[in-house]
């Protein structure tokens, strides 16, 4: 077994002032809807694969577990269509998705952040940021108090991210996985 120290974060919701969420020029953000569900996935897959998370969750390494996971989290009860994004880049007359982010309502009423994901090359231009904000201020909307998400020790710039964003460590825990099965 491989053990991964992980992280549950919160943020007090009533704490956060979410203004106008900028993103660099050409950069657009796309609001949930089904039809997207693979353009998600294959972001998930693009920004996860060579991240230490695909080691935690050997599902985010591969394009078809990330398929899975975006079709579990979609049709769960508390999934929230308005705290899940895409961004996307115009560059002329082409798209690339870059970045990616769920919201779910969990049953004890916390607004639950899933898995953040911005690809390689559209990294530290403040897309992570914006992603957790779009969620973040839906959450808001919602009337909720707290966000949560979990978040691996050892993940720096993720742990920046929510850092900067004003989440705190409110539990340590570690997660086991089978060694092949981990890829890091
Ligand atoms: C974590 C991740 C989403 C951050 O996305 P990003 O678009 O690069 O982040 P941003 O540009 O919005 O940066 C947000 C903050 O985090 C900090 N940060 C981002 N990357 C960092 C890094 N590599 N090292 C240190 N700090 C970093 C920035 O300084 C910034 O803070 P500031 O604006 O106050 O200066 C991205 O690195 C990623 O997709 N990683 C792989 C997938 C993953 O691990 N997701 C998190 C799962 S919990």
């Amino acid at each position: 077994m491989q053990y991964f120290k992980r992280y549950r974060m919160v943020c007090d919701l009533a704490q956060i002032v979410v203004d106008r969420v900028e993103l660099p020029p050409g950069y657009v953000a796309v609001p949930w809807s089904e039809g997207l569900l693979e353009r998600h996935a294959n972001v998930k897959f693009h920004s996860f694969r060579n991240e230490i998370d695909s080691g935690v969750f050997p599902c985010l390494g591969d394009l078809y577990g990330c398929i899975r996971l975006m079709q579990e989290i979609s049709t769960q009860g508390g999934f929230c269509p308005s705290a899940t994004w895409l961004i996307v880049r115009e560059n002329g007359t082409e798209l690339q998705d870059c970045g990616t982010i769920q919201g779910l309502q969990t049953s004890g009423g916390l607004g639950s952040i899933q898995n953040v994901g911005v690809i390689p090359d559209s990294r530290q231009l403040g897309l992570g940021k914006a992603l957790v904000k779009l969620a973040i201020g839906h959450f808001q909307e919602l009337g909720l108090k707290e966000a949560t998400l979990e978040v691996t020790a050892s993940n720096q710039a993720a742990l920046m991210l929510y850092h900067r964003l004003g989440f705190r460590i409110v539990r340590t825990m570690y997660r086991s996985v089978p060694q092949n099965e981990a890829l890091l």
